[in-house]
């Protein structure tokens, strides 16, 4: 899977047969320009899901729940993730957190909306974690969040994002589910696989992860193809005779 935020990006990755395409709240960082996911809102998700939806033809497409969409009632949980269905035509929903969030994964399923768990690094708790640290490390900690995949699992999701824990530990819970673990700095024991694309192309420079390859350096292209034509503007040789459009003389002659 791949985040996608907008309609030609969801396309180029359908294209590329990319299994999963989320549209993440990492919108919040990558698109918006905010510090974190918390101020991300039903609207943004929404406009950008359906964008997405438009260019995804084969491609499964989640769509984020956002903070505060589903923490504070199942009732807010159904009713928000209907309208990521409705209006945003999504696939799927995703949401963050294990045990505590159980009831509303089971509600949000049993209304014929698929659910994507997420735990571990959950970016919609990072002022509870105190920045954004590897998750699961103590054994209190490794404990619980397998409880957690456990629960997620019994209530109903159909895959459980796994971000930021050690690569074992993401092993040992890959093991003892029977859906499908994806893994973000989870190591290779995970069924599959996400990326923030921006992360993943070079171009989001604010916060590199260290579990992020870069598998291009589209921002060097873009920055080097953007400096090309402010240079061409400014010198002249663009737009060149092919880019133009023309009028015959005739017409021309009857302006002045
Ligand atoms: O919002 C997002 O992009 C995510 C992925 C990092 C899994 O939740």
């Amino acid at each position: 899977m791949l985040t996608a935020y907008d309609y030609s990006t969801a396309k180029l990755m359908d294209e590329a047969e990319i299994n999963g395409i989320l549209v993440g709240d990492s919108l919040g960082n990558v698109i918006l320009g905010y510090e974190d996911t918390i101020s991300v809102t039903m609207e943004d998700m929404i406009h950008h899901g359906a964008a997405v939806a438009r260019g995804a033809k084969n491609s499964l497409v989640v769509v984020d729940m956002p903070f505060m969409s589903y923490q504070t009632s199942v009732y807010d949980a159904v009713v928000n993730a209907g309208r990521l269905m409705k209006e945003g035509r999504a696939n799927a929903v995703k949401l963050e957190g294990g045990a505590t969030v159980a009831e509303q994964i089971a509600a949000i399923t049993d209304a014929g909306i698929p659910v994507m768990a997420h735990l571990g690094l959950t970016p919609q708790s990072i002022n509870a974690f105190g920045g954004n640290k590897v998750q699961g490390k103590s054994e209190e900690a490794a404990k619980k969040l397998i409880e957690d995949a456990l629960a997620v699992q019994e209530a109903g999701a159909f895959a459980v994002v796994l971000e930021c824990i050690p690569a074992k530990l993401a092993a040992i819970i890959t093991e003892k589910l029977t859906i499908p673990t994806i893994g973000i700095g989870a190591g290779a024991g995970c069924d599959g696989q996400i990326l923030v694309y921006q992360d993943m192309l070079g171009m989001f420079s604010d916060y590199v992860p260290k579990f992020v390859k870069q598998f291009a350096d589209v921002g060097t292209v873009m920055k080097e193809a953007f400096a090309a034509y402010i240079g061409e503007v400014q010198d002249g040789s663009y737009p060149a005779e092919e880019h133009t459009f023309q009028i015959n003389d005739d017409v021309l002659d009857k302006l002045y």
